[in-house]
């Protein structure tokens, strides 16, 4: 598939689409709590979703996937199946939202902890948000993915962390995942130069011990080989004339 870059009728759609899907990830905070299970979880975004945003979650039967958010717990990395597990206090979890609006994906996640974090949780977590935003103030155009993946990594490894290499952002738009790959590692100056118009997901994945992660039976969770702790942040971007714009931000963000 060929990157796709986006007029100002699609831009507007995207603005749209990752709106909703950062009001979805507003909206479950409150829920985050010891002794509900990710089921439960899934079951509130996807009523939101469907019911009061009138928007479809992206996730749901997407090659498979059986529900409409990833709920990612603790050493899973991503795509993590909401079920029967009950959360409990010192949790840390990934919940990734999203949604179709009008043909268009918006794509976020965050981090959540149950009740306590551990200091632990809070530092991966922390080192995370912070390698994403990272990566995100590379984007402009002439600029190259190979910026971003560089910025993401050295901040990580910096700290003593590692960055997963089997799963990386992308291209996004009227389909959830397009070209390019974005990948979270790499080398300054390398890679596919960036446009104007392009719109493209940021979402390392860095663990608190190796980088290496194992895939479950079910087919999806994809957990630590080491079982250490996993944490994770996504947002969409849009690439400007003059840089960049986040069309993911949160309440808290704005
Ligand atoms: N939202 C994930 C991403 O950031 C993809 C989830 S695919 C699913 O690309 F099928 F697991 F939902
Ligand atoms: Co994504
Ligand atoms: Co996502």
């Amino acid at each position: 598939m060929t990157v796709t870059i986006k007029n100002e009728e699609q831009r507007e759609k995207m603005r749209v689409a990752g709106r909703l899907a950062s009001e979805v990830l507003d909206m479950i905070g409150d829920y985050v709590k010891p002794g509900i299970t990710t089921g439960e979880l899934d079951r509130i975004c996807h009523e939101y979703i469907t019911g009061h945003q009138k928007a479809i979650p992206a996730p749901l039967n997407y090659r498979g996937f059986p529900k409409s958010i990833c709920t990612s717990v603790n050493h899973v990395v991503c795509h993590g199946i909401p079920g029967d597990k009950t959360l409990k206090s010192g949790d840390a979890m990934n919940i990734d939202v999203t949604v179709i609006k009008d043909g268009f994906h918006g794509d976020t996640s965050r981090m959540f902890f149950v009740g306590k974090p551990t200091v632990q949780a809070q530092r991966l977590s922390e080192i995370a948000f912070e390698s994403m935003w990272l990566g995100i103030k590379e984007l402009a155009p002439g600029k190259h993915l190979g910026d971003v993946g560089a910025a993401v990594q050295k901040h990580v490894e910096k700290n003593h962390f590692s960055v997963v290499r089997e799963y990386c952002g992308h291209g996004i738009g009227q389909s959830f995942h397009e070209d390019p790959q974005v990948l979270h590692y790499g080398k300054a100056g390398s890679g596919m130069e960036l446009r104007e118009g392009m719109t493209l997901t940021v979402e390392p994945m860095v663990n608190a011990g190796k980088a290496n992660v194992k895939l479950l039976p079910d087919g999806w969770t994809v957990v630590t080989k080491d079982h250490s702790l996993s944490a994770q942040w996504e947002h969409t971007v849009l690439i400007t004339a003059d840089g960049y714009e986040v069309l993911t931000l949160g309440a808290n963000d704005r």
